[in-house]
């Protein structure tokens, strides 16, 4: 069975991220066209690069980086659930994707970017990395955003909106039909 990783792209005390995660994961997991799980590379103990040859060779050697290799292989798409950091992706997620190439090469991502203004440049600098790691990315993107669709800035996501979640379901179909096309 195809398997995508939802991988929360924040690692801050307090974080949104995860709150997103959850919820895109909710939604995932109501298919039984494919297995999902949550991937939180806070919990993967990755330091700053620290390999020192580039990942293209896959010369690893650190046990964190071979940890976080296995963890990646094993899928066949990805969902990025990004924040909105200064426009760009969150400096924790970039140095994740950074970690690693081969293990990335020719799958598929689909994106969750939030933020103020959804996480709209965080998804586009994604898109930017996801080509140079030869992942071929969904179209479509949810950008939730924490005037609209949270409450309290960083309370609970408002279930009452709608738009989101057809919105989330329409980007996963597409995750998993095209990474079994891959
Ligand atoms: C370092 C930092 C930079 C941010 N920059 C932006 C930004 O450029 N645009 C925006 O709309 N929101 C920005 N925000 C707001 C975040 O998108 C928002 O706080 C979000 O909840 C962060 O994700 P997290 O809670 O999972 O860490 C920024 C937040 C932080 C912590």
């Amino acid at each position: 069975m195809i398997k995508i990783a939802i991988i929360i792209g924040s690692t801050r005390p307090g974080r949104n991220g995860e709150t997103i995660a959850r919820w895109v994961y909710e939604i995932a997991k109501q298919r039984n066209d494919a297995a999902f799980e949550l991937i939180d590379i806070a919990n993967s103990n990755l330091p700053l690069l620290d390999e020192p040859k580039p990942p293209l060779f896959g010369k690893y050697v650190k046990s964190h980086t071979w940890g976080w290799s296995r963890k990646i292989a094993a899928f066949d798409g990805y969902v990025f659930v990004t924040p909105g950091y200064n426009q760009a992706t969150s400096g924790a997620l970039k140095n994740a994707i950074d970690f690693l190439y081969r293990e990335w090469n020719n799958k598929m991502a689909g994106f969750a970017g939030y933020g103020m203004s959804g996480g709209t440049r965080a998804v586009e600098n994604l898109r930017l990395n996801m080509g140079e790691l030869a992942v071929a990315d969904v179209r479509a993107e949810d950008n939730i955003s924490l005037h609209i669709d949270f409450e309290n800035f960083n309370g609970s996501l408002s279930r009452g909106k709608g738009l989101c979640h057809a919105g989330s379901g329409c980007r996963l179909e597409w995750c998993v039909e095209d990474s079994a096309g891959s």
